[in-house]
């Protein structure tokens, strides 16, 4: 199983660890455009083989995608990270053009690869990428709601005092400091729902301080965050990889599905070795549908820019 990773910054180079470290893949390129970047994190985590015990063989590269012939699933970070103070959908300018040649490499190099993307802004990136490739839905998949649901269970863990892995929680929707919508609804904690331990208003402040979770980061590290990411975007690379068929809300294109159509935003997915092997509809308030719709007008309007 080959996976490239394009972009060796905080994100690519975490994902690319977390990979090696969970050994289910034979090889990792990590690919940049920035001379020697690529060369060096790849030799920096192979001295961590002996140590961590993985053998997975990480091989970095300057911009030449031969060596990322024949990668069965290749996941794009590259583009500039946000700033503090700024959103996501400022990142469109000069992320689109990056994303769209490097997908353009990349299936030209790997034509039955399924792609995962990362950059930002990402549910407008995902739907270019769709636009550029013309690679069949199902192997083009966008990673925030992964992300997203992992800082969700993060906050309801934090308001629990309990440990995240007692928590269950979904974010779907578009993956902007607005967009989100958390299902705080459906939240369990260990099967129960959360809404027996916490008030509504204390879920509102999870659902909010949720929705922040990547700028309040980025106010903290000056850039945008990495070790979450890359988490997130090495366990949908693990799900596809190893035919795990688990779900996961990831950025999807839809056509009416949750009455949307022509936008690509976070549902529910399975994710197998075909990549999103289905979209899961499920049952949402009306208030929660109201969300979604608003959210997804949030996405269109982002789209509507690269026309622009
Ligand atoms: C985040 O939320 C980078 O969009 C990513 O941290």
């Amino acid at each position: 199983m080959k996976v490239t990773i394009v972009g060796a910054g905080a994100v690519g180079a975490s994902c690319a660890e977390y990979i090696a470290i969970k050994n289910f893949a034979s090889e990792v390129v990590l690919l940049d455009i920035k001379e020697g970047v690529a060369e060096g994190k790849a030799m920096d985590l192979l001295q961590t083989a002996s140590l961590n015990g993985f053998d997975t063989k990480i091989v970095g590269s300057t911009n030449d995608y031969s060596k990322t012939a024949d990668s069965h699933i290749a996941v794009v970070t590259s583009g500039i990270p946000r700033k503090p103070g700024m959103t996501r959908e400022e990142l469109i300018g000069i992320n689109a053009g990056i994303v769209k040649d490097v997908v353009s490499n990349l299936i030209k190099h790997s034509p039955d690869v399924i792609v995962i993307v990362v950059s930002n802004p990402m549910d407008t990136m995902t739907y270019l990428t769709h636009k550029a490739t013309g690679l069949p839905k199902n192997r083009i998949i966008g990673m925030g709601g992964a992300l997203d649901s992992a800082r969700f269970k993060y906050r309801l863990s934090e308001a629990l005092g309990c440990p995240a892995s007692d928590v269950d929680g979904m974010v779907i929707g578009g993956h902007s400091d607005t967009g989100m919508v958390p299902l705080t609804r459906l939240a369990v904690r260990n099967s129960v729902p959360v809404t027996k331990f916490l008030s509504e208003e204390r879920l509102t402040q999870v659902a909010e301080d949720t929705k922040v979770g990547g700028a309040t980061l980025t106010k903290l590290l000056g850039t945008s965050a990495w070790y979450a990411p890359g988490a997130a975007v090495s366990a949908l690379v693990q799900a596809i990889a190893c035919d795990q068929k688990k779900m996961f809300p990831c950025s999807a294109l839809l056509d009416g599905e949750y009455g949307l159509s022509d936008i690509c935003i976070g549902v529910p997915v399975i994710l197998g070795k075909d990549g999103i092997e289905k979209i899961v509809e499920i049952e949402l308030s009306d208030a929660e549908k109201a969300k979604l719709k608003e959210s997804a007008e949030g996405v269109k309007k982002v789209n509507a820019l690269l026309q622009a």
